[in-house]
């Protein structure tokens, strides 16, 4: 556990996720989905039971080139950052980055710091090669974050998100380990 005091004051706490934390992360995705459209999900959340969220976390735990960072502030969690890659031998060095943040604590720098904290995660591994992502090419704030973190654009794909009967573009984005 790592603890870093944030603009406002408040203790940030971060950790890796442990299938014990199933429970509290099913809770939190419906949250996190209800607050932005730039997420694969909404306020629905994501179509996993308490086994199947215990088992993937499981999975990331054990795999060397995956990981799952927490974000709790006074106990309760408000962030999340993950970095997953194939087991394949062929794609086991190409991770895909994922990050929320709970609406009352964006613009603290707890998204840079978790992800810089993924990162350099990864470069540690000596596995991960290159990290991917896709965000909504109007999701401004996080293609700023992405790009201060070392990410650069690649392209677009068209209408690769629908929301609401609307089609959205994404903008492709990959780091390489230098
Ligand atoms: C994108 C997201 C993860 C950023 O998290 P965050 O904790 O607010 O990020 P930070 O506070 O570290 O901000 C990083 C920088 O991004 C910019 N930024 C982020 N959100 C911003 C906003 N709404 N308005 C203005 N600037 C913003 C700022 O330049 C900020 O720099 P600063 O440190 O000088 O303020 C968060 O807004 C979020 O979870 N959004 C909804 C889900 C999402 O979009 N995830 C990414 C999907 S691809």
């Amino acid at each position: 556990m790592e603890t870093f005091r944030l603009k406002n004051g408040q203790l940030l706490e971060i950790r890796k996720a442990d299938p014990e934390d199933a429970a509290q992360l099913l809770a939190y995705l419906p949250l996190i989905g209800a607050e932005s459209d730039n997420l694969l999900f909404g306020k629905e959340g994501i179509a996993l039971t308490l086994e199947g969220e215990q088992k993937l976390l499981r999975e990331i735990g054990e795999e060397p080139n995956s990981i799952f960072l927490l974000g709790f502030v006074n106990g309760v969690l408000i962030a999340t950052c993950n970095v997953r890659a194939s087991q394949r031998e062929r794609k086991r060095h190409q991770g895909t980055f994922a990050i929320a943040v709970r609406k009352p604590f964006w613009h603290l720098g707890i998204g840079s710091l978790l992800g810089k904290k993924a990162l350099d995660w990864a470069k540690a591994t000596n596995i991960i090669a290159t990290i991917q992502l896709t965000v909504r090419t109007d999701n401004v704030h996080a293609i700023r974050l992405y790009e201060r973190l070392g990410f650069r654009p690649i392209g677009i794909l068209h209408r690769d998100l629908r929301i609401r009967g609307e089609y959205h573009d994404t903008l492709m984005m990959e780091w390489l380990v230098e």
